[in-house]
């Protein structure tokens, strides 16, 4: 089954749930695991507060064709992510289709097809993109349509605004009243019962050939890992190529070549690739450390669903280092719900009363995690001044962290170019932060970075070897490699090569830029007609971050005056210069090159640059065409229906 449900696994879920004593299943649409996160959290507090029997369910794990006999006395909540251009979650996709598309098998009947079904709704999504939350309104919107009975508000949680998590707190509290007033559930004293049960494997060593030390699945552990590689089977690429295009202070910028020839994964300029990181040596000790299991990190363990429909979220048996290391997002923000569930388990009364006071008081909770960008450790340790945190259930700590995610980048190669080999370009986050020791350093990049230093023998002393460890002290990958898996994208050159295309591109933003350039320069090579190519680069000053300068020449030379480098330098100067800025400055010429059937493209920051950016447009369309600003706005959004203006955005 391509939508990867196990053989012989019910697509029923009105079934699956008579079969198991559910209650209250939640469902989620999930990308990078927030929401699936949510869910967990939203199963657990139904059962510990109000008994609930809960389930949670992937959304591309079940069958909608029966949502219309989903019995009057049970609850299904969707826990939906917005994804890009208000497109639904890959693992919501036929979800969506079904309930909003035009032939959805309910929208036959006379009576109220879904006027049995109870749901709950909460979306995520990011105000800085057009279509914010639209997963969460449409699938509201059609349910209603359905004569479904919604409980509570739909709530909506902001990323843009940095207030996804206070968002969902608030959101559920009135949305737990008003289930518990339908369902007539009697709220009581939460306690904590683990979701997992853990077994010591006193029989077996972190030697032993079936103890998972990072691998991600069975293939990989019995070294017969083939395709297809995706999100839940990653490529150990190896990598050809790795070195700074800047480096200046603290702060880098990687390239990176890894090498899919030996795989079939393949790629077309424009995706993205999804880099598999470990988690720094160093976060790792200090994790073990504070919850007293430093001196067991070796020690094999199996982990066990105690609930038939819980899932355990990585491969075992396994060891608590490897769990920690390779499957845990240990360097995130702390959640405030967590930091409540972990008050019980403090080391002393100081502690918990700390705990209940952070995990209660937003404000407070704030002002002590945010500035410091602590993570669950630092937390703990500040909290506790140290002491160990050892009545911490081990199954408390699955729950409470979400699942170490794949980090996404655009691709900066042409799949004309090298097919075979695919180029990252990703500046390293590192941030020195007052009250802090070391810098704050981001998961990813940092990983790329040890690789790097690795790969280069470079005489660092936070060399490879000392921080980081590749998929166990088993590694059976010679040299360097990464794990990954490429993500298919609808950002795209227009397939007729003599069509002008717009590049707005400041900083990483310029990444899948270099691969549209380098695949327009091979095709003039290969005698093709190619279009004007304006490339609007934005960096910190030339001699300090240009990223790419001495290649953006030979392009030059493939496309001649086809190819036009517009750069933007904000530091160089007292007043800074933007790409937006330059962008103005060319209004009359990008005008022009739009009435052509130019495409026009933006890569980079969602917060701000990207809405910039359209709003100078905007107004260059209304200069130039003569039409109101209004008018102006409403033709580029046509631009963006028609996909003439494309953006691939993070924030
Ligand atoms: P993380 O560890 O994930 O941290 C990222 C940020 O989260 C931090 O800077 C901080 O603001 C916050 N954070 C993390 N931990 C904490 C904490 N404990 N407390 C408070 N705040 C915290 N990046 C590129 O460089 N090049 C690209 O081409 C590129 N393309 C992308 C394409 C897409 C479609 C998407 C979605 C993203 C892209 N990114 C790209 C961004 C990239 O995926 C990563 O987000 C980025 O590299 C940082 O990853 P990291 O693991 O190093 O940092
Ligand atoms: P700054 O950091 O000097 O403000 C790549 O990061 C480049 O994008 C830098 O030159 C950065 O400038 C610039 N930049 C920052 N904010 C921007 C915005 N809102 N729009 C466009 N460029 C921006």
């Amino acid at each position: 089954n391509a939508n990867g449900a196990k053989a012989g696994k019910s697509r029923n879920i009105v079934e699956k749930m008579e079969e198991s004593g559910k209650n209250c299943v939640i469902f989620y649409g999930s990308q990078t695991g927030t929401a699936e996160d949510y869910a967990s959290r939203l199963a657990k507090e139904g059962k510990s507060r109000f008994g609930l029997e809960t389930m949670v369910a992937d959304l591309e794990e079940y069958d909608f064709e029966n949502l219309d006999t989903f019995p009057n006395d049970k609850v299904a909540m969707f826990i939906l992510a917005t994804y890009g251009e208000g497109e639904p979650t890959d693992n919501a996709v036929d979800f969506y289709e079904f309930v909003t598309g035009e032939d959805t098998a309910f929208s036959e009947s006379n009576e109220p097809a879904l006027g049995n079904l109870n749901y709950v709704a909460f979306g995520l999504g990011n105000n800085t993109y057009e279509h914010y939350n639209s997963m969460v309104r449409n699938v509201d919107k059609a349910f209603t349509k359905f004569g479904a009975h919604r409980i509570g508000e739909a709530g909506e949680g902001d990323d843009g605004a940095g207030t996804m998590e206070e968002d969902f707190l608030a959101w559920k509290e009135p949305m737990w009243s008003a289930l518990a007033d339908k369902m007539g559930l009697q709220e009581r004293e939460a306690v904590y019962e683990p979701v997992f049960g853990i077994v010591d494997r006193d029989n077996l060593s972190a030697e032993s050939p079936e103890v998972y030390l990072g691998e991600p699945n069975k293939m990989h552990l019995e070294g017969t890992a083939k395709g297809p590689f995706n999100a839940h089977n990653p490529y150990i690429a190896p990598i050809v190529e790795s070195r700074e295009l800047f480096s200046v202070k603290d702060r880098n910028c990687l390239h990176v070549e890894v090498d899919i020839s030996a795989s079939n994964l393949s790629y077309q300029t424009g995706d993205h690739i999804a880099i598999w990181p470990t988690n720094a040596g160093d976060e790792v000790d200090r994790f073990l450390d504070i919850l007293g299991l430093k001196e067991k990190r070796h020690n094999v363990i199996s982990v066990k669903a105690l609930e038939p429909t819980a899932k355990v979220p990585f491969p075992t048996p396994t060891t608590y280092d490897a769990i920690v290391r390779y499957h845990m997002e240990i360097c995130a923000p702390v959640s405030r719900q967590f930091v409540s569930t972990l008050a019980a388990f403090a080391p002393n009364e100081e502690a918990k009363a700390e705990m209940v006071k952070l995990g209660s008081d937003k404000d407070y909770f704030h002002e002590k995690t945010i500035p410091q960008l602590f993570n669950i450790a630092g937390l703990l340790a500040q909290v506790s001044n140290g002491e160990k945190w050892t009545s911490i259930p081990f199954s408390a700590v699955i729950e409470g962290l979400n699942k170490l995610q794949p980090r996404y980048y655009s691709i900066s190669s042409s799949s004309l170019v090298q097919p075979k080999k695919i180029s990252i370009t990703a500046v390293v986050e590192n941030q020195m932060v007052p009250g802090r020791e070391e810098p704050f350093r981001g998961v990813a990049t940092n990983y790329l970075l040890a690789l790097k230093q690795k790969q280069n023998g470079d005489p660092n002393p936070e060399a490879f070897g000392k921080t980081y460890e590749l998929l166990g002290p088993r590694n059976k990958y010679d040299g360097i490699h990464v794990p990954v898996h490429v993500r298919h994208s609808n950002f795209k050159l227009p397939s007729d090569p003599s069509k002008p295309v717009i590049m707005i591109g400041p900083g990483t933003g310029v990444a899948p830029f270099r691969g549209f350039v380098q695949e327009r320069a091979k095709q003039a090579q290969n005698g093709a007609p190619v279009g004007k190519t304006l490339l609007f680069f934005g960096c910190r000053k030339p001699e300090e971050d240009f990223m790419y300068e001495k290649e953006w020449e030979e392009y030059k030379e493939a496309l001649g005056d086809k190819f036009e480098l517009v750069t933007a330098f904000s530091r160089q100067t007292k007043k800074k210069v933007y790409v937006q800025h330059r962008l103005q400055e060319y209004g009359k010429e990008v005008n022009e090159l739009l009435s052509q059937k130019g495409f026009f493209y933006v890569c980079g920051d969602a917060a701000n640059m990207a809405r910039e950016v359209n709003a100078v447009l905007a107004k260059i369309i209304s200069t130039e065409r003569g039409v109101t600003e209004a008018k102006g706005e409403d033709i580029v959004k046509s631009m963006r229906s028609s996909n003439q203006y494309q953006e691939d955005v993070w924030s």
